[in-house]
């Protein structure tokens, strides 16, 4: 199906299972240890046999000899594999540093071998009789030191989604300049790692040629892809399956190290092969966020109406590696006729920085957002007015380009009026509360709602169930039961009477999960598909191609003729399998979401320490398929961005190269317990443009902005403005 006009009246729009707050039709499976993630398949016998991984103990050089006769003589050692005997190895698109590394080292921890013994424990054992001689040499670890001599770029996000124009609009440097109120600043953002729950993990298994490998993977195509070309092999020759992925956020778009490792052990002892890579190695194994520094100018008149805007940003990267692309908002987000952005990339020899969670729009907004805080104070606005004044409609890069639907203005207006943001004190520092400081703080959320081809097969049953099959993953989002719902209401059939498989390469290609296309994009592909099972059903009833049918109840009905669903797979089943291609409506029309996000903390006046005491996202996101899902979505999204705002960070050795603090017990990331009370509200904006669903992405929506408001409530509890992440303590004190 193609979808290249505006979306008319269709089966959605009942909205009977659509747009209800379901439960997570796999919740029971994964609270109750059922659901089998990545490396929980314990039916594969009991010759199945552990790798673990060596990972590379410095940042940059090579290594001089590897003796591996220590590891051979263990208990249980039944091979290893490294770059010698791995044999000759392509490489796949997306990932730009090598999955195995040797005799170079490009990274610190980048796998070097794989130790492969009958148990965890004698494969961690054998692993740590490895012996490695290395030699060091100098790497370029220093961002900062480098950014001054950084070329300018352009770039896309690493999910793919297209690259934001770099360049400018007007006269910026001039209409700068002559503006009557100026601002010029200077924010940082720091490395980042994904720190999903479940660590990369696979289990590889051949069968002659045919390579299984059960992975946690967020994209299931692009994963067999990247595998075929690295092991040189057909695609066809490899089976991926991915049905429970335990988080991603980015750190599982791509093919790491623990699936090739795996693939090459397996390949190497012809037994099953499990490899987790261990939490002390995710960091520098796999990828981050890169950190940046930017410079944001904003020029405005005397009563606020902005001029000129830039945005300049420096950030780096492996070799061939991309510019985390953090000003791309800033080129859509408010209006004025000059406008300037830039990106530079300094080539680094730290690990590969790649898409982490709203990549690029991610730490461009905590940064943006302060900025527009910090010259709303020097107009003497408020900063949502502000914000409000300079609200456009349209690309102001583009005029004649509009956005299909834009409601950031609604979101501010409604969540200022919910949030009591006419209680807070303008004056920084003002508030007190016993021992603690309180501030409110406000930021918008910008971030595109990108589509991507999707396919599904649906199939009714004699005895009425409906089954979809489609390799869109579930990396804890919802897939599962907006899929399931979406089913549900092209079919007129209960929820429970709707099966649904996912993340398995045998299924339809889908959009995957990534750049927040995930839900929008695999939805209108299981539409797709019901609206020709439809066609199907519908012939098989009797019905005449001209009758107008509702599958509702159970039924299917054309005025007064109604005949039970199931009675058309009477004589077999009925499949049908179906693919939704986007044409152009989203270069007719800008596609975005947009948020208001609300925070109110204290800061311990004694000791610097910031305690959230509430939160509220209002967000414009389309039509939300599940109200419960999504809201799991934007609180998780809050709950990261404040874990930005004031912990994260991935502390960086300048002289070795590499990320510090890689574990859980020193890169802190918050929970919900941490937050007290978080309050999202979905304004109810379905758009047409965006797919048959007029749905949206949420996911990354709700973490834009956050760290922002997070910073712009610190200034207003401390009168202590940071700009450099995360607000830890000693920096309010
Ligand atoms: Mo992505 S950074 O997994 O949407």
């Amino acid at each position: 199906m193609k979808f290249d006009t505006p979306a008319t009246t269709n089966p959605i729009d009942a909205m009977k299972a659509v747009g209800q707050p379901a439960d997570r039709v796999e919740g029971r499976f994964k609270v109750s240890g059922t659901a089998p993630y990545a490396y929980e398949r314990h039916d594969l016998g009991p010759d199945t046999a552990y790798g673990y991984v060596v990972a590379a103990g410095i940042g940059k050089g090579r290594v001089a000899a590897m003796r591996l006769d220590e590891a051979r003589r263990a208990p249980g050692v039944l091979g290893i594999v490294t770059a010698e005997n791995a044999g000759p190895l392509g490489k796949g698109k997306r990932n730009f540093a090598k999955l195995l590394g040797g005799p170079d080292v490009d990274h610190y921890h980048q796998a070097l071998a794989l130790v492969v013994a009958r148990t965890f424990e004698e494969a961690r054992t054998g692993a740590g009789l490895v012996r490695v001689e290395y030699e060091r040499t100098d790497g370029r670890f220093d961002l900062a030191a480098l950014a001054n001599t950084a070329p300018a770029v352009e770039g896309s996000s690493g999910e793919g989604s297209e690259a934001p124009p770099v360049g400018g609009v007007g006269d910026f440097e001039g209409a700068f300049a002559r503006a009557p109120v100026q601002l010029d600043q200077r924010y940082t953002t720091p490395d980042q790692s994904h720190s999903a729950m479940e660590p990369q993990a696979s289990i590889a298994r051949w069968d002659g040629e045919k390579l299984t490998l059960w992975t946690s993977n967020q994209m299931v195509h692009w994963g067999v892809v990247d595998l075929a070309a690295t092991l040189k092999i057909p695609e066809e020759n490899i089976h991926l399956a991915s049905p429970y992925v335990g988080g991603g956020f980015g750190g599982k778009l791509f093919l790491r190290a623990d699936a090739l490792l795996a693939a090459l052990g397996a390949r190497l002892v012809k037994r099953p092969v499990k490899v987790a890579l261990t939490r002390p190695t995710i960091a520098n194994n796999t990828t981050h966020r890169p950190a940046t520094i930017q410079r944001i100018r904003i020029g405005a008149e005397r009563d606020g109406r902005i001029v000129a805007i830039g945005h300049d940003s420096t950030s780096g990267n492996v070799a061939k590696g991309r510019p985390e692309t953090a000003v791309a908002q800033t080129q859509m987000l408010y209006a004025g006729a000059n406008r300037m952005t830039a990106m530079r990339l300094a080539e680094m020899d730290l690990p590969e920085g790649n898409a982490m969670r709203a990549p690029g729009e991610a730490p461009g907004l905590m940064a943006l957002e302060i900025a527009m805080d910090e010259m709303a104070e020097k107009l003497g606005m408020d900063p949502i007015e502000f914000r409000i004044l300079n609200d456009t409609q349209v690309d102001p890069g583009k005029p004649e380009r509009r956005f299909s639907r834009r409601h950031l203005v609604d979101c501010l207006r409604d969540g200022s009026e919910r949030f009591g943001w006419a209680n807070r004190n303008a004056t920084p520092g003002a508030t007190r509360d016993g021992r603690w400081l309180v501030g409110m703080g406000v930021a918008a959320g910008f971030r595109d709602s990108p589509v991507q081809t999707s396919g599904a097969r649906v199939r009714l049953g004699r005895d009425g169930v409906a089954t979809v099959e489609t390799d869109m993953t579930d990396i804890g989002t919802g897939s599962y039961t907006i899929i399931a719902q979406t089913a549900a209401e092209m079919l007129g059939l209960p929820i429970e009477r709707v099966a649904v498989s996912l993340g398995d390469s045998a299924f339809p290609v889908s959009a995957g999960s990534g750049g927040q296309w995930g839900a929008n994009s695999s939805t209108a592909g299981v539409y797709a598909a019901c609206a020709k099972l439809r066609e199907e059903i519908g012939r098989r009833l009797g019905f005449d191609a001209t009758d107008d049918l509702v599958f509702a109840n159970g039924e299917v009905r054309s005025g007064n003729r109604s005949v039970p669903l199931a009675d058309a797979a009477k004589d077999g089943d009925l499949a049908a399998e179906d693919k939704i291609e986007f044409g152009d409506l989203d270069k007719k029309y800008q596609q975005s979401t947009f948020a208001a996000h609300f925070v109110e903390l204290g800061v311990d006046a004694y000791t610097g320490e910031t305690r959230l005491r509430r939160t509220l996202s209002v967000c414009d996101a389309g039509r939300i398929l599940n109200p419960k899902t999504a809201r799991s979505q934007v609180i998780g999204a809050i709950v990261m961005g404040i874990g930005g705002a004031l912990t994260e960070e991935l502390a960086v050795d300048k002289r070795h190269g590499f990320f510090v603090n890689h574990d859980l017990a020193s890169y802190e990331v918050p929970v919900h317990a941490d937050i007290p009370r978080q309050d999202v509200v979905f304004l109810d904006t379905p758009d047409s443009t965006s797919s048959p669903m007029k749905a949206k992405g949420v996911g990354e929506l709700g973490l834009c902005g956050v760290g922002a408001a997070v910073a712009n409530a610190v200034y207003n509890a401390t009168g202590i403005r940071v700009r450099d992440y995360p607000i830890t303590p000693e920096k309010l004190i």
